[in-house]
């Protein structure tokens, strides 16, 4: 089965659980909160969160006024997503049903991590296309060099593809893709996360 279904497959089956155990975990992320509130106060129009997952990435970023669409691979992710923003469709990030330059603001929180390395430069192309001059995307990552396959995720057996990029791999892409980079940090994680350091890009479309 192609990458992207297997993607969409697991995170149908995880949807449910994916919901209860990550809605609230903002409250315990301080950077994030401060990254996801930047981006919103900056937004200018609508903001596309990518790999939306359940939608409460998106939601806070809704709180501030803005409109938020979802895009997610996964059917019962997309629809969970809707429930908390202002619309959801089901799309790989490759491939935005969004016209050229329609989008003020991106987020992309934990999602380009599901794709195969090499198809890093045509997500960030992608994603250049559809925002307007001056647009920013906000990019959340894990750090590492891996690329691993997930047999079980939230007490479900899956069948999921998991890659870790380095900071330096991450803003290569970017600038290959037409961004100039504003900040590229890592923080080590919180105590409720897994071990791998955590990866931020904010980007201006060039
Ligand atoms: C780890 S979850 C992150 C969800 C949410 N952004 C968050 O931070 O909790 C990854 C999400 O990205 C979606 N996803 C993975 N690969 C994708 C792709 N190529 N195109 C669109 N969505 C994708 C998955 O279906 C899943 O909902």
């Amino acid at each position: 089965m192609a990458w992207d279904r297997r993607t969409a497959r697991t995170y149908d089956t995880v949807a449910a659980d994916y919901d209860e155990q990550f809605r609230d975990e903002l409250d315990s992320k301080p950077r994030d909160c401060e990254l996801l509130d930047g981006l919103a106060v900056r937004a200018s129009g609508v903001v596309l969160d990518i790999g939306s997952g359940p939608g409460h990435i998106g939601a806070r970023i809704r709180a501030h006024g803005r409109p938020v669409l979802a895009v997610d691979v996964s059917l019962a992710m997309a629809a969970a997503a809707a429930r908390r923003l202002d619309a959801a469709v089901v799309a790989e990030m490759a491939h935005l049903p969004v016209g050229a330059e329609a989008i003020s603001d991106i987020v992309a929180f934990y999602s380009i991590v599901h794709l195969p390395r090499p198809r890093l430069a045509d997500a960030l192309r992608e994603f250049a296309r559809v925002l307007e001059p001056g647009g920013h995307a906000l990019l959340s990552a894990h750090e590492g060099t891996e690329d691993v396959t997930v047999v079980e995720f939230l007490g479900h057996q899956v069948d999921l593809s998991a890659t870790f990029f380095s900071l330096d791999e991450l803003v290569a892409a970017a600038l290959g893709a037409g961004f100039t980079v504003a900040s590229a940090e890592r923080r080590a994680p919180y105590g409720n996360e897994g071990p791998n350091n955590r990866l931020y890009l904010e980007l201006e479309k060039r």
